[in-house]
């Protein structure tokens, strides 16, 4: 039986030995991509270390980070919203949609896009429609102020609520608020002789309260459900039914 003996790493023959293949200085050892990824993990945690080291050095009291302190303090703001008085503290930065959601806990009103482009938060102030979200509760002090919630009386509907109803014009209800609240001020608006870029002469009162109108009129209100043919005709028979 013959012994198998270990295989020997070949040496180089004298012949290669001048070579100027073999002369050649050898390059860096290439770091594997395991080696790779540990360099990288050590880094990441060598960046932690000071901060963790400082909290937790020998003999040193642990530290707790403070919470950010407030910017700027709250003030008294009086709204006078649906008939009721609110006597809310707010900081200055407060919109009057979150004042009136997140304060006042009337969340009838609704946050869509919160920069002034869906009129989902669309609400009356002093009689006049403005998006909620683009306006600081601080500027409305002492201001009237009708929300969805304060349009029905104890026992009716508005008749642009009433409208909306019969017309089914809405399908999730999520832009409705707005709508409701856009399409009461744009009736006044349109009784009190406001002209709009659908308003042939703008000089005159426009003569009548045509399709062209309302679209143009509540453009201000999206539907992402689509429900824009109710939602004109709606606005149509409340216009109607007040004539
Ligand atoms: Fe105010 Fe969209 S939430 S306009
Ligand atoms: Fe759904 Fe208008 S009813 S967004």
């Amino acid at each position: 039986m013959s012994e198998e003996r270990p295989r020997q790493p070949s040496r180089p023959s004298s012949s290669d030995a001048g070579s100027p293949r073999n002369n050649r200085p050898s390059p860096p050892a290439e770091p594997s991509r395991r080696r790779f990824l540990q360099s990288a993990a050590a880094a990441a945690a060598l960046g932690a270390t000071p901060h963790l080291h400082a909290q937790n050095a020998p003999g040193a009291e642990p530290t707790v980070d403070a919470p950010p302190a407030a910017s700027v303090a709250a003030q008294p703001v009086h709204l006078h919203i649906n008939g009721r008085e609110y006597a809310l503290q707010l900081e200055p930065r407060v919109t009057l949609l979150d004042a009136l959601r997140e304060y006042a806990g009337l969340i009838g009103t609704k946050k869509g896009c919160d920069r002034g482009q869906c009129g989902a938060c669309t609400v009356l102030v002093e009689g006049r429609r403005i998006n909620a979200c683009l306006t600081l509760a601080i500027m409305h002090d002492g201001e009237r102020i009708t929300t969805v919630e304060g349009l029905a009386s104890a026992t009716s509907l508005s008749p642009v609520q009433r409208a909306f109803v019969e017309r089914d014009a809405f399908q999730c209800g999520y832009c409705t608020p707005g709508q409701i609240c856009s399409a009461t001020a744009c009736l006044a608006e349109f009784d009190a002789g406001t002209a709009s870029a659908a308003t042939a002469d703008v000089r005159m009162r426009p003569a009548q309260l045509t399709d062209a109108e309302i679209r143009e009129r509540m453009s201000g209100n999206i539907c992402r459900c689509g429900a824009y043919t109710n939602i004109v005709a709606a606005v149509r028979d409340a216009h109607s039914a007040k004539a």
